[in-house]
């Protein structure tokens, strides 16, 4: 038998199952007390869904190629934590949108557009080659948000911090899924690494674009768009030194390395100070 996952033996991909009350949170700007840095979160969020319900079909059209049970164990564990955060999302979504006034009907519309555009256009291996992409980029934003930095000042709603920590910690005990899927059923493609690097770059822009429509809706709505200092500051927030996206730039052009693994970046120990901050764990 070969060896087709390379995720560490000791990260487990739990089925944690939980469910969240956010309603009183996601009435305010429950991340710093700033539009634009919670609007950042919440236009995330509303992305997760119909993505992740795509991440899983992507993967589950090959898991009968897949031999390793190592791996295929995973791909099942994998589509349940998907599962959950696609309900636990939903059901965020459609609360923001109703305590907030945004229309979710408009957000995630042009979103399904897009889903089934692409899925017309692409084929099956160019849809795992966006899933493995995506997660690359879900894992290296999951690092940041249980590093010990992203909250020294007491800045996040404990719900959502809770929530959003849960996420990340899943998204990390996952992240070479959909790669070593991606991996093994390209093995001895001559267009395998190209593609894999190329879809990186198209995979980030359109969710880069989904996330800045989201904003400039949720901005609006709450009458911040014109807002010149929640804007610098925002900025500040995503790029200036110790930004959000500045601080994992590095992580994120390890994709393009010939030889990269999500598992490179050993990020066990996040791992773990998670779990041993669990006060009930399941
Ligand atoms: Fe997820
Ligand atoms: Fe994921």
């Amino acid at each position: 038998m070969k060896q087709e996952s390379y995720t560490p033996a000791e990260v487990a991909i739990q089925l944690r199952n939980r469910k969240h009350e956010l309603t009183e949170s996601l009435g305010r700007d429950w991340y710093d007390n700033h539009p634009f840095k919670t609007a950042w979160f919440n236009a995330m969020s509303i992305t997760f869904p119909l993505g992740e319900q795509s991440f899983i079909d992507s993967v589950r059209r090959y898991a009968d190629k897949i031999t390793d049970p190592k791996l295929q164990r995973e791909i099942r564990h994998f589509c349940g934590q998907e599962g959950v955060h696609r309900r636990e999302h939903e059901h965020y979504n459609k609360t923001l949108c109703k305590e907030r006034g945004y229309s979710l009907d408009y957000l995630e519309g042009r979103i399904a557009r897009k889903i089934k555009e692409s899925d017309a256009k692409l084929s099956s291996i160019q849809r795992l080659a966006v899933t493995a992409a995506l997660e690359h980029i879900t894992a290296i934003l999951a690092e940041r948000m249980l590093g010990e930095d992203v909250d020294v000042n007491g800045v996040i709603e404990p719900p959502m911090k809770e929530l959003w920590s849960w996420h990340a910690a899943e998204e990390m005990e996952h992240k070479a899924v959909a790669f070593d899927v991606y991996r093994t059923v390209t093995k001895n493609k001559p267009y395998s690494e190209k593609m894999r690097k190329s879809t990186l770059r198209l995979a980030t822009f359109f969710l880069i674009q989904d996330i800045v429509v989201g904003m400039i809706h949720m901005l609006r709505r709450d009458k911040k768009m014109w807002n010149l200092r929640v804007w610098i500051e925002g900025m500040q927030f995503l790029l200036g030194r110790q930004g959000f996206i500045r601080l994992s730039w590095p992580a994120y052009k390890d994709y393009f390395k010939d030889d990269f693994h999500p598992w490179q970046r050993d990020t066990r120990p996040l791992l773990e100070n998670w779990e041993a901050g669990q006060l009930s764990p399941d």
